[in-house]
């Protein structure tokens, strides 16, 4: 039998342990972080919003000028075979495609890769954590790459940037970073978009950011309660002098601020009102997909 405890791949036409899921050193998805990828995630046996995350996985495949020899069926079975393989209610299931190796230097000749992998999920913030506390965060000096280079828009393995970030962070006493524009903007971090709460309006950044599928969840869910939202330039001040501000990610959901830059966020009811309806969303049918965990009978 094999052991899929720690989590479950496919890659190159089979089903395999994670560990053994590996990319050859001379595929530019390693060398040149060429490549993209999605993240969706179950909850209870159900994925939630995968058609969001198939929906954005298969535009930035097109983007990036990827070919796969696979629809969107054939996606959507291996990422439930992943999942039962591993035997996993709640899990982290990543999808990615890379360039693969070119003939010489020339991108065209290359043979894109397809691979997924499901694995437990995995929390920015553990939800012990959610109560009287939160994500200490720090407006990071480094600026995120510039959207006219490298499209936020596009899931990307180019996170230098986030990288350098976090270890910016931990020499300031915080646990993670929100990168900036040019003109001192809040951007996004490693991992998570963000929103920003002052005198009951909310407030996330329009532009240079992954258009996260659980930004568009508490988008929409601070609409159903009615809570003034806009979307624009954030500037990082109004971080600092913010009221209550959440970070928002598949790896974790929506996540509290408790403080920016060693200052403690005062808090107040519609971030952890958000919290609560983004996991009460999860019981909502219209956006759930139950897992198959029953694989057809012949597949590995
Ligand atoms: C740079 C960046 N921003 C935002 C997000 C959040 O996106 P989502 O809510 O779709 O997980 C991610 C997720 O990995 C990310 O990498």
């Amino acid at each position: 039998m094999t052991d899929y405890a720690a989590g479950a791949a496919y890659m190159d036409g089979a089903y395999m342990p994670v560990a053994e899921c590996r990319i050859p050193v001379l595929d530019w998805g390693f060398l040149r972080s060429d490549a993209t990828y999605d993240v969706a995630h179950t909850w209870q046996g159900r994925f939630f919003r995968l058609d969001e995350h198939l929906d954005r996985f298969e535009r930035n495949i097109a983007r990036l000028r990827y070919s796969i020899p696979y629809d969107r069926d054939a996606i959507e079975e291996i990422l439930h075979g992943c999942v039962a393989r591993a035997d996993l209610q709640d899990a982290f299931v990543e999808m990615l495609v890379t360039r693969g190796i070119p003939q010489g230097r020339d991108p065209r000749t290359a043979t894109n890769r397809f691979a997924v992998f499901a694995v437990p999920f995995v929390w920015i913030l553990r939800p012990e954590r959610h109560d009287d506390d939160g994500l200490n965060v720090i407006i990071s000096s480094i600026e995120r790459i510039r959207a006219q280079a490298v499209d936020p828009t596009v899931k990307n393995y180019h996170w230098l940037d986030l990288v350098r970030g976090l270890f910016e962070a931990y020499e300031r006493g915080g646990e993670t970073a929100v990168l900036i524009d040019s003109r001192g903007n809040v951007l996004e971090g490693p991992g998570f978009n963000l929103f920003v709460i002052r005198d009951g309006v909310a407030a996330t950044p329009a532009a240079g950011v992954l258009e996260g599928v659980t930004r568009q969840t508490a988008i929409e869910l601070l609409e159903r309660r009615g809570v003034r939202l806009e979307l624009r330039d954030v500037h990082a001040d109004e971080l600092r002098g913010a009221d209550e501000a959440v970070a928002t990610s598949t790896a974790g959901g929506v996540m509290p601020i408790a403080s920016v830059d060693g200052r403690r966020l005062p808090g107040g009811e519609i971030g952890p009102r958000l919290l609560a309806d983004y996991w009460a969303a999860h019981a909502d049918d219209v956006w759930a997909t139950p897992v198959r965990y029953t694989q057809p009978a012949g597949a590995r």
